[in-house]
């Protein structure tokens, strides 16, 4: 029987998986099994492996048409990104969605079950599909202080939150002008959850989960893991400074402004 053929493309792609769980986890960012990835590799699977035989059949919460025939690598549930970054194979597996969208195939290298989020992920590979988005990577993970923001009340407004890390480093106001959005707290897991975060991606690349995590979505891993660790750093720096007693300056409204020109940022 054709097993699976692991494909330059596809190893590129579960090498960068993997140097990027990693990270992850040395960041802190990933106690226990927190954080899923997903992408879509449609395009690089190759014919052969498009058609293995299902190793398992789930349903999907609901009708997903737009990704049938699609496949994509997802982390299994429950499984440790530290182990992610040393095996993604072992953590994760390929899977299929049926030619009538409502159910899905696991497809091997093993049978390992989906991440616990995948109505989230499956609806955010939707939502891109529908825009015809370059954009195949979804990734949600638990970054402390940014995470640890999202108790503040002042900060479940999105736009003060934004201005806040826009103002405690240039940096990110020049990678990530758009912000961030703010979904309300759900129950993990379920298509409520999903329905407000491709709410709040409509205008960002990245969401909180109020009181849980982060979840981004781009090209490609590492640069939603580049961009998160730098809004990252503006929530570590807000605690720092407000730790030993102080409230931060903050650049100034005419700081920011004086970067659009420079960099070239689009608002
Ligand atoms: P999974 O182990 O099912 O991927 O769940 C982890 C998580 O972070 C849930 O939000
Ligand atoms: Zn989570």
């Amino acid at each position: 029987m054709f097993k699976m053929k692991i494909n330059e493309a596809l190893k590129q792609k579960l090498d960068e998986v993997a140097e990027i769980a990693g990270y992850i986890w040395q960041k802190g960012w990933a106690e226990r099994n927190a954080g899923n990835i997903s992408i879509n590799v449609t395009d690089i699977i190759g014919d052969e492996n498009k058609s293995l035989p299902a190793l398992s059949r789930y349903p999907l919460p609901r009708d997903m048409k737009e990704l049938a025939g699609n496949c994509f690598f997802v982390t299994g549930t429950l499984k440790l990104m530290r182990n992610v970054g040393k095996n993604p194979l072992k953590n994760g597996s390929f899977v299929r969605v049926a030619p009538d969208g409502s159910s899905y195939d696991v497809i091997g290298p093993e049978n390992i079950k989906p991440t616990s989020e995948l109505p989230s992920h499956f609806s955010i590979h939707v939502f891109l599909k529908k825009k015809n988005s370059s954009k195949k990577v979804v990734l949600h993970t638990h970054p402390t202080e940014l995470t640890a923001l999202s108790h503040v009340i002042e900060f479940k407004d999105e736009k003060r939150l934004n201005e806040m890390l826009w103002k405690m480093h240039p940096e990110v106001f020049i990678v990530v002008p758009r912000g961030l959005g703010m979904v309300p707290y759900e129950v993990p897991g379920t298509l409520e959850l999903a329905d407000l975060t491709v709410k709040a991606l409509e205008n960002h690349d990245f969401a909180v989960w109020e009181k849980h995590g982060v979840l981004g979505v781009g090209e490609e891993l590492v640069e939603i893991f580049d961009l998160l660790d730098t809004l990252n750093k503006s929530a570590i720096m807000y605690g720092y400074v407000k730790a030993c007693g102080h409230q931060p300056e903050g650049l100034t409204q005419a700081q920011l402004d004086g970067l659009i020109k420079p960099f070239n940022i689009k608002l």
